[in-house]
């Protein structure tokens, strides 16, 4: 079994986007520079966010945090968006989820700039993708492609099995394993809440993507033996003798199905850190005008 250090992974993409900021300083270019907004004071976006804008530092990107109440209004956070599109300054942006009830998601995502949008969340980003032209991928399928990618796991003619079919993971996830590049290729079923026997799939399946947020779902009788599996998965639950009062459990049941896998990644360590190497990734190509 071999364990996808995606903290390692995530180092080295930083050092690569790192070695690039040094060389734009170098001929006076310009410094890439992402902004993120943030609604509200929800424990686990504060810290994504201030690790986002921290990530920015390190590699030499220019970087703004907005803040807002949870009583912000829609109007207002609109009126933001078009300001961040029109800032020349700005390269790419994002908006975190979830937001409060009261706005419309959609709306909000729709009005960032396309070519900004380095969450890819923008449906011109997500069509894109579907057609096959270039895009901005979202940040963690786009991070799990790298982890396979820089493990040369063969993936080509593989069995895929994705669970959990959010728009920030699970569906994106799917449509590119599918797709007929590197890595990719793949034959894939996607799992969601109304799958009925999950586990008749699972056993199926070459290589398993978990996306949904439920503390040890994959246990060791759902995995064929020698498969690849890879946990998204991060629920905070409550631990009495940790300082911050919880820790991270991911989808799998990591002891007992570890000893199963050809691979895996643990949690924390695997996908998250990857997340926002590409979040980076993504504004060095936006900076770049690679997409647009
Ligand atoms: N909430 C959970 N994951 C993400 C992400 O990748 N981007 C944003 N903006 N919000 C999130």
């Amino acid at each position: 079994m071999i364990l996808l250090d995606g903290k390692r992974t995530s180092e080295a993409i930083q050092q690569e986007i790192a070695a690039e900021v040094a060389e734009i300083k170098a001929h006076g270019g310009k410094i890439p520079h992402l902004a993120a907004v943030l609604v509200g004071n929800d424990g686990g976006s504060v810290t994504y966010v201030t690790n986002k804008v921290l990530a920015c530092e390190k590699v030499g990107f220019g970087s703004t945090l907005i803040r807002y109440e949870d009583d912000v209004t829609e109007e207002e956070l609109l009126v933001k968006i078009q300001e961040l599109n029109a800032n020349d300054e700005i390269d790419g942006f994002i908006v975190q989820l979830p937001l409060p009830r009261h706005i419309n998601t959609q709306k909000v995502l729709e009005a960032v700039d396309p070519r900004k949008d380095v969450d890819g969340f923008h449906p011109a980003n997500v069509g894109r993708m579907v057609a096959g032209l270039t895009s901005f991928l979202p940040a963690t399928p786009f991070g799990i492609l790298q982890l396979l990618e820089r493990y040369n796991i063969e993936t080509s003619g593989k069995h895929c099995v994705v669970i959990g079919r959010s728009n920030i993971v699970g569906s994106p996830m799917s449509i590119l394993m599918a797709k007929a590049a590197y890595p990719g290729n793949s034959t894939v079923t996607l799992c969601h809440r109304n799958t009925v026997d999950l586990a008749y799939h699972t056993r199926q399946a070459d290589i398993i993507i978990s996306a949904v947020g439920i503390p040890g779902l994959l246990t060791a009788d759902m995995v064929k033996e020698g498969a690849v599996v890879i946990d998204v998965g991060t629920t905070r639950v409550p631990d009495d003798s940790r300082k911050s009062g919880y820790r991270l459990r991911g989808d799998v049941d990591f002891e007992n199905v570890a000893p199963k896998c050809s691979y895996i990644t643990p949690v924390p360590g695997g996908v998250g850190p990857l997340t926002i190497a590409m979040l980076l990734k993504n504004t060095l190509r936006a900076a770049k005008r690679e997409i647009y």
